[in-house]
């Protein structure tokens, strides 16, 4: 059973991520429906809007209760965040909130006296209101890979990424119900998830490089055999590859902002993948 102060910290630092995760999903989507899936299009950026607010709303009750170390680990923003988020503002005109960046840099980390007899009841409700969010954004996520998959519809997003989307909208979901319940086990094999989920980032950024940038296919393509590797035998510490991938995941994001790499995936999206890699080492190493 978590205390409520480990209920309350722990609610939050996972919160900082996974919404952001679902804000920046949405983002995704939406830029990926053509003309005939407008309607689509504007679903998503709904959630986009609805997740910014969970977003500020996490932010504002986060400072001061989460730890230095979760605010250091570069799963909330990283030094690529702010431009990626601009360069896909520019090139897409859908909006993607960078005062949300600006205003996680200042979150205090935690202190004892940060706990008011309030905290623990407006954590629970923020969850409630989250847990809701992120229900129906699963429900819309799998619509689209149903709908996907039987070709009633076609994106410009791997129907593997949407069932990786969806996949990761499940387990945030499951992680919130465990939190509600104050189940000290509520991420309990993470290794396996975040295993796949490496292996999944490796392979769709591969087939979504330019087919000049060889050097970036094929060590994306190792990446994959990697952690499928791992996969297998998740008792295996995944620290070293992990550390790595999220290395290949900044050096691409830099290439891609400074127009030295080409690729058909935004800055953004590579961002994301590599605060997804810093989030997975920050749960092998609190
Ligand atoms: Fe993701
Ligand atoms: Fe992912």
């Amino acid at each position: 059973m978590l205390s409520s102060a480990e209920y309350i910290q722990l609610s939050l630092e996972s919160n900082l991520f996974w919404v952001r995760i679902m804000k920046e999903h949405a983002i995704f989507i939406e830029s990926a429906m053509p003309p005939p899936l407008n309607h689509i299009a504007r679903q998503a950026e709904h959630f986009k809007q609805q997740f910014a607010v969970l977003l500020s709303e996490t932010i504002r009750h986060a400072n001061g209760l989460v730890s230095s170390g979760a605010l250091q680990s570069g799963q909330y923003y990283t030094n690529f965040t702010e431009a990626a988020e601009q360069a896909v503002q520019n090139s897409t005109g859908i909006g993607t909130d960078g005062y949300l960046t600006q205003m996680e840099y200042n979150i205090e980390p935690l202190t004892t006296y940060s706990i008011t007899p309030e905290t623990e009841d407006a954590v629970n409700q923020l969850n409630g209101y989250i847990l809701n969010m992120v229900n129906a954004f699963a429900a819309f996520k799998a619509d689209l890979l149903d709908n996907q998959s039987a070709c009633r519809i076609f994106t410009l997003l791997y129907t593997a990424d949407i069932s990786h989307i969806l996949h990761e909208a499940q387990r945030y979901i499951q992680l919130l119900t465990g939190l509600q319940n104050k189940d000290e086990n509520f991420n309990q094999n993470y290794a396996e998830f975040w295993n796949q989920n490496m292996a999944e980032h490796a392979k769709s950024m591969r087939g979504l490089f330019d087919p000049s940038e060889t050097a970036f296919i094929n060590e994306a393509d190792r990446y994959g055999r990697v952690f499928d590797a791992l996969a297998q035998v998740p008792t295996i510490s995944a620290l070293p590859d992990t550390k790595d991938i999220s290395a290949f995941k900044a050096t691409a994001t830099q290439g891609m902002l400074s127009c030295k790499v080409k690729a058909i995936m935004s800055p953004l999206y590579t961002d994301h993948n590599l605060r997804e890699a810093n989030h997975y080492i920050h749960l092998m190493q609190p």
